[in-house]
C-alpha cells in the first residue's frame, strides 16, 4: 500500500478525491491537511471530516488544518460558482464528530515526513500554501518525503481561471514557485491530462444501480454534488453533463503513475504579472534555462482512469 497525505481545499472534485483515497486498498491514507482555495480553509476542514464518516474507513483519519490565505495576498477569493457555498455543490451531508488535530497542516506534514522517511507520498488537490510552509520551516523535508504529486498548472493548454493559469496554481503563485524551485521530487498533474479525463452524469447513473447497498450513500453524495459542478461545467463540455476529475485523476496518478506518461521538463511558476500570474512556463529550448525540473504529465489513459475511480465504489 502507498502511504500518503492528501492536502485539499475540498470542494466537489475533492470530495470526490478523498472518498476514493479511503476505498482503495492499495492507499493508506496517513491524514488530510487542509488549505484555504475552492473555498474558506474553516470549510474545507468540515467538508473534510464529513467525507471521512461518510466513507467510514476502517482506520483512523487525521485532520489537520493548514494555511487560510496564500503566502503573499490577505484577501484570496473563492470559487463558490464551481463548488457551491458550502463547497460540495451544496448538498448537505452529516456533520462529524471527529475533532481537528491540535497541529497545523505544515508540521503534520513535517512531523509524518520523519515517522515515514522516504515512503511519504504527498498528493496536493489545492493551492500549495502548506507545503510551501513545511519548506520554508524545515528545508529537509524535500529529501525526505517520497514523492509528490500536484493537481495544478497547465503546459500546453489554456488555463481555466485566466488565459493562462490554472486555479491551484493561480490560488498561490508564490508558494508553487517555491515547490517547484525546493527539488523536492516533483509531478505535475495539470489541464494537460485532467481536462481529458471526464466524468459523465450518465456514468454516476449507472454506478447509483451498480454500487451495494454499503456505498450507496456516499455514490447518491457524488451523483448529488456533481450535478452543481456539471452545470458549471455544461458550456465547456459542450453541453453534455460531464465534467474532468482534475482530483481524483492526481490520486490515482500517485497510486499507478502508469496511467500517465510524463516528460521532464524545466517549469518556473510566473509571480510578478497581472496577465500571466500563476502560469507555468516550461522552458523546452534544446538548451533549457529557465525553472526547475519537474515531470510534467502529457498524456492520460482516460478510460483506464474513470473505470478505477468508479470501480471503487461498486
Ligand atoms: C483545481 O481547482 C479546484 O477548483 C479544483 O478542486 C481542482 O483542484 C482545478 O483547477
Ligand atoms: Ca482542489
Amino acid at each position: 500500500t502507498k502511504k500518503m497525505i492528501i492536502d485539499a481545499d475540498t470542494g466537489i472534485d475533492d470530495a470526490l478525491a478523498i472518498l476514493y483515497a479511503l476505498k482503495s486498498p492499495s492507499i493508506r491514507v496517513e491524514g488530510i491537511t487542509t488549505v484555504f482555495g475552492n473555498i474558506n480553509v474553516e470549510k474545507a476542514t468540515d467538508n473534510t471530516l464529513r467525507m471521512i464518516q461518510l466513507a467510514a474507513p476502517l482506520y483512523e483519519v487525521p485532520v489537520a488544518q493548514g494555511a487560510g490565505k496564500p503566502l503573499k495576498l490577505d484577501q484570496p477569493e473563492f470559487a463558490t460558482h464551481v463548488h457551491g457555498a458550502n463547497g460540495i455543490g451544496d448538498v448537505e451531508v452529516p456533520a462529524s464528530s471527529q475533532q481537528v488535530l491540535d497541529e497545523a497542516a505544515a508540521d503534520f506534514i513535517l512531523r509524518k515526513s520523519h515517522e515515514l522517511e522516504d515512503e511519504l507520498i504527498l498528493v496536493t488537490l489545492g493551492p500549495l500554501t502548506n507545503l510551501a510552509h513545511a519548506i520554508e520551516k524545515d528545508p529537509g523535508v524535500c529529501q525526505r518525503i517520497k514523492h509528490v504529486y500536484v493537481m495544478g498548472g497547465a503546459i500546453a493548454v489554456p488555463g481555466n481561471v485566466t488565459p493562462v493559469s490554472e486555479a491551484n496554481i493561480w490560488n498561490d503563485p508564490e508558494a508553487a514557485e517555491l515547490v517547484f524551485a525546493s527539488g523536492v521530487p516533483l509531478t505535475m498533474v495539470g489541464l494537460d491530462v485532467t481536462m481529458k479525463t471526464l466524468l459523465t452524469g450518465e456514468q454516476l447513473d449507472r454506478l447509483q444501480q451498480a454500487c451495494g447497498e454499503e456505498n450507496d450513500k456516499m455514490v447518491n453524495f457524488i451523483r448529488e454534488s456533481h450535478r452543481f459542478y456539471f452545470n458549471f461545467y455544461r458550456a465547456s463540455n459542450f453541453f453534455i453533463e460531464s465534467a474532468p476529475i482534475h482530483d481524483s485523476l492526481t490520486v490515482l496518478v500517485a497510486e499507478d503513475p502508469s496511467i500517465v506518461t510524463t516528460q521532464l521538463m524545466n517549469v518556473k511558476v510566473v509571480c510578478d504579472s497581472e496577465l500571466c500570474a500563476g502560469m507555468t512556463v516550461a522552458d523546452l529550448r534544446r538548451r533549457s534555462l529557465v525553472g526547475s525540473p519537474i515531470y510534467v504529465c502529457t498524456q492520460v489513459d482516460a478510460s483506464l482512469a474513470v473505470d478505477r475511480l468508479l470501480h471503487a465504489f461498486i
